[in-house]
């Protein structure tokens, strides 16, 4: 077999950036190497997302560019992953409708035969794989960190997911929801540690029902009781977790993140509407008033936590009286980030088969511009009230702007900048605040 030169471009969320880490241990373990420019490359993988229509037209774009590198490299071998490739399956491989030549097929659970499969499409079969899996963790597999900063890795605590939101298509794209061996996670967080890695982020569709039963080498375990291990193993190993769905976020975490200073104080929870019929009609299993409630808790037992959500707007039948619903509850919440979405329908999903997409388009769009603006505005606020204070940041490297920064995160998830003193990536830094905009923090070292 011969040694080839893999380069990986990932689209989508982190599950998706610590999946093509998978993908890279599986191909340095069949001896094939990492690169990290495509022109260098005989393999070409996209790691694609399905979340929204744009986000598969973002990869179709690309799949067509890479059309041309086929041109001066006759054998280049094109594969696509991920979610697009479960979601589109074989209909990806007809040359005629896609207007173009992909090689390989090959869904989320399926990683481990990517060798085998890259073989049958070197001799010039198509190649594959779409099954999904009950079991699959890649719990065994170490994960190459190419891309990484050396500071800051993700790990991945679960896959799957079933709880039907009806506009989402990521039960469809990634299957059941199954938990991995807490022994495997802690020891890869330990490992990392180890390594100089400084900050885990545990990752699932939904971390709050992450839950071991008692097999294999490990005791039974569900999520505080995970994050009690992990953030045992060093002080100086910072904790965070994505994401939280609302229905399951317990104040039995909230409490064990608590008693552990390294937990970073910090929660991502996706509200996605303000309005209870709406979320009743995505199926999101809780209300704006037990949304509020999980809030209460969150500020009671971690006062200060950073609070982070995301938001659809335009979703079916949305009236303007349930999207005045999401505006009051931002205010309420005051988040101090959102990712904001327009409604894009899925086909498959509950929404696309039950309900009409009716909101029209321009009506999306200056919904969209109004919840932005008023994060804008949240954010600001939300920075403006941490100038004056002392936080502990986690030094990641020089600014994007200057060489004479250095940026990194407070516990709360805001990005903090202050002049460099020869600070090194992986060091914590005690940092007074001294000013903002609505993106970041800035500040001057005390230490
Ligand atoms: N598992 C996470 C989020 C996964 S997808 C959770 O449950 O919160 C990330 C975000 O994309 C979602 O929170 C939602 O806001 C958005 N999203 C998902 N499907 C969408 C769709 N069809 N149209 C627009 N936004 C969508
Ligand atoms: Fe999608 Fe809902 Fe699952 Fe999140 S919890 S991945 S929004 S179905
Ligand atoms: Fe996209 Fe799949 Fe993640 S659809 S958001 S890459 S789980």
């Amino acid at each position: 077999m011969s040694k080839k030169k893999v380069y990986i471009e990932t689209y989508g969320c982190q599950m998706n950036f610590s999946d093509s880490e998978i993908v890279a241990a599986v191909m340095t373990e069949h001896s094939h190497e990492t690169v990290s420019d495509s022109r260098d490359a005989d393999v070409v993988f996209l790691n694609t997302c399905s979340i929204r229509e744009h986000a598969e037209q973002r990869v179709l774009n690309r799949l067509k560019e890479l059309q041309h590198l086929r041109k001066k490299k006759p054998h280049l071998i094109i594969g696509v992953l991920g979610c697009m490739a479960e979601r589109l399956k074989e209909s990806l491989l007809e040359e005629q409708e896609m207007g173009m030549r992909i090689d390989m097929v090959v869904g989320p659970d399926a990683y481990r035969d990517l060798p085998q499969l890259m073989l049958d499409a070197e001799s010039g079969q198509k190649a594959v794989n779409i099954m999904l899996s009950a079991e699959e963790t890649y719990a065994d597999i170490t994960p190459v960190r190419y891309a990484a900063n050396g500071v800051s890795a993700f790990i991945s605590i679960m896959r799957g997911c079933e709880n039907f939101c009806a506009y989402c298509v990521v039960p469809f794209t990634r299957g059941k929801e199954r938990s991995r061996n807490p022994s495997s996670i802690f020891d890869e967080a330990k490992n990392l540690f180890e390594q100089g890695f400084r900050e885990v982020t545990l990752l699932g569709q939904n971390v709050n029902s992450y839950k071991w039963d008692g097999s294999g080498n490990s005791p039974a375990m569900t999520f505080p009781g995970l994050i009690g291990l992990i953030a045992g193993i060093s002080p100086l190993l910072r904790i965070r977790f994505a994401t939280s769905h609302p229905k399951d976020l317990s104040d039995e975490l909230l409490r064990v993140m608590a008693k552990h200073p390294n937990v970073c104080r910090s929660v991502h929870l996706p509200v996605q509407s303000g309005s209870s019929s709406v979320l009743k009609r995505m199926n999101r299993k809780y209300t704006r008033e037990t949304y509020m409630q999980r809030i209460e808790a969150i500020r009671e037992i971690l006062p200060g936590c950073g609070l982070s959500t995301d938001i659809i707007t335009g979703f079916c039948g949305e009236t303007e009286e349930e999207f005045q619903d999401t505006l009051s509850l931002m205010q309420w919440a005051s988040f101090d980030f959102s990712y904001m979405f327009k409604y894009s329908e899925r086909p498959g999903t509950l929404a696309a088969k039950r309900m009409n997409d009716d909101v029209p388009e321009a009506v999306k769009t200056s919904r969209l511009e109004k919840v932005i603006k008023l994060q804008q505005q949240l954010s600001l606020d939300s920075n403006r009230r941490d100038v004056g204070k002392h936080f502990e940041v986690l030094v990641e490297g020089f600014s994007k702007r200057s060489k004479e920064h250095v940026s990194g995160r407070n516990p709360e998830n805001k990005v903090v900048i202050f002049p460099d003193r020869g600070f090194k990536p992986g060091e914590y830094v005690m940092v007074r605040i001294t000013g903002c905009s609505s993106a970041t923090l800035k500040g001057e070292a005390l230490t």
